[in-house]
């Protein structure tokens, strides 16, 4: 064969083979696995609420074979302590020393507006699977930041609509002072005043202190007809034992966004039972959905899971429906993007849609504790969706 000839043929055979490599999914070409940076509080007041989150979002990702899009996923994890002043370098290590393709945080409001910052800074990918500060999906919104859990004005608000109809003329709130404490009273004041209550005062402490004893005695003397609560994880389990311990549980009605006892009825005993709170979770739904996700969370954790872990399993939906949709390129954000913006996502928790902002819009469940458990009562708000105050998008 003559020289000329064998080129044309060795070039004819090269773009045959470009070609067929340009028609397979995206793991069969051998791209790297897709890297996931995890920033979670694995240490603190939240641990617990990290860790949840983490079993979630691996469960779902177990359940597809352990790829998205067709690629195998690489975890990079670090602690973010719930430290909003460590945020923003841990996020520019995930990014710019680990590489990661995408960013799945975090607990706290103060760390998640650090990485939204940093996010829409680099146009990575965000999922934030629980911190609700308003400002993430408000004026802090983009194309490239999602949320697969909440907005802090969201169960705050459906709160205040149950405690009004429940007749309650002066309540008294209680929190951590910072974003989320104070975005939960905010949502809560707004329908609760609307409804004809009045909040009397505004009790806080400094985020994760739990010496409460000074603002319980501060309560008892304003004698409200209820208080209202932003706590969670192990600064929850404290304040509703103190709650009980200084004898204000009998006389003073306490509700709290659902926070106050997800994830925490096993420390809290017998002093959380009765407590009224809303969420956009139970324990008793009983959808065939959620006794599937229920059973295969059990099997896989031995554990019962809580509202954190149904939010992690939910960002690895969104981030598998994403990544389906791009074919396992991630550097398609607007295919990406647009993807998820339409998706109905099949939460556990019931199917949800994204508002234009990206946060769920969702019911929101009045739970009571009995027997361990967050019982479902009633839907306190059907398709909640926040404001977005700010968002421009
Ligand atoms: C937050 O900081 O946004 C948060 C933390 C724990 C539970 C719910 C919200």
């Amino acid at each position: 064969m003559s020289p000329s000839r064998r080129t044309l043929i060795s070039t004819a055979i090269s773009a045959l083979a470009l070609t067929a490599l340009a028609t397979l999914p995206a793991q069969a070409q051998g791209l790297p696995k897709l890297k996931v940076g995890l920033m979670l509080p694995y240490t603190g007041t939240f641990a617990a609420l990290g860790n949840a989150i983490e079993n979630g979002f691996r469960l779902h990702v177990a359940e597809q074979g352990g790829k998205l899009g067709g690629r195998e996923i690489e975890f990079v994890k670090v602690d973010d302590e719930s430290d909003p002043s460590k945020a923003t370098d841990n996020v520019n290590k995930l990014i710019k020393r680990d590489n990661v393709d995408v960013l799945i945080g975090s607990v706290h409001s103060g760390v998640a507006m650090a990485m939204a910052k940093v996010a829409k800074d680099t146009g990575t990918i965000l999922i934030v699977p629980n911190a609700g500060a308003d400002a993430v999906t408000g004026p802090m919104c983009a194309p490239n930041i999602f949320r697969s859990s909440f907005s802090n004005w969201q169960p705050g608000f459906a709160m205040g609509e149950v405690v009004a109809k429940k007749g309650h003329k002066k309540v008294v709130t209680i929190t951590w002072k910072y974003a989320a404490g104070d975005e939960s009273v905010k949502g809560f004041k707004e329908s609760f005043e609307k409804g004809g209550g009045t909040v009397v005062k505004e009790l806080n402490l400094p985020f994760p202190n739990v010496e409460f004893q000074a603002l319980l005695t501060e309560i008892a003397a304003a004698k409200p007809d209820a208080v209202f609560t932003f706590f969670a994880g192990g600064g929850a389990v404290k304040f509703v034992k103190d709650y009980a311990a200084a004898g204000l549980k009998k006389t003073i009605p306490l509700y709290g966004s659902g926070f106050l006892t997800d994830g925490t009825l096993n420390a809290q005993g017998a002093d959380a039972d009765g407590l009224f709170t809303a969420l956009h979770y139970a324990d008793s739904l009983n959808t065939p959905r959620d006794n599937a996700f229920r059973l295969a969370y059990a099997k896989t954790y031995k554990l019962q899971p809580d509202v954190y872990a149904v939010q992690g399993y939910d960002a690895a939906q969104m981030l598998g429906i994403g990544m389906a949709a791009v074919k396992g390129d991630i550097s398609k954000k607007a295919e990406f993007t647009a993807a998820v913006e339409k998706a109905k996502i099949d939460s556990p928790r019931g199917a949800f849609t994204l508002s234009k902002a990206h946060n769920p819009v969702q019911d929101f469940y009045l739970r009571q504790v009995g027997d361990k458990e967050n019982k479902l009562v009633s839907i306190a708000s059907k398709a909640l969706a926040d404001p977005a105050r700010g968002c421009k998008m």
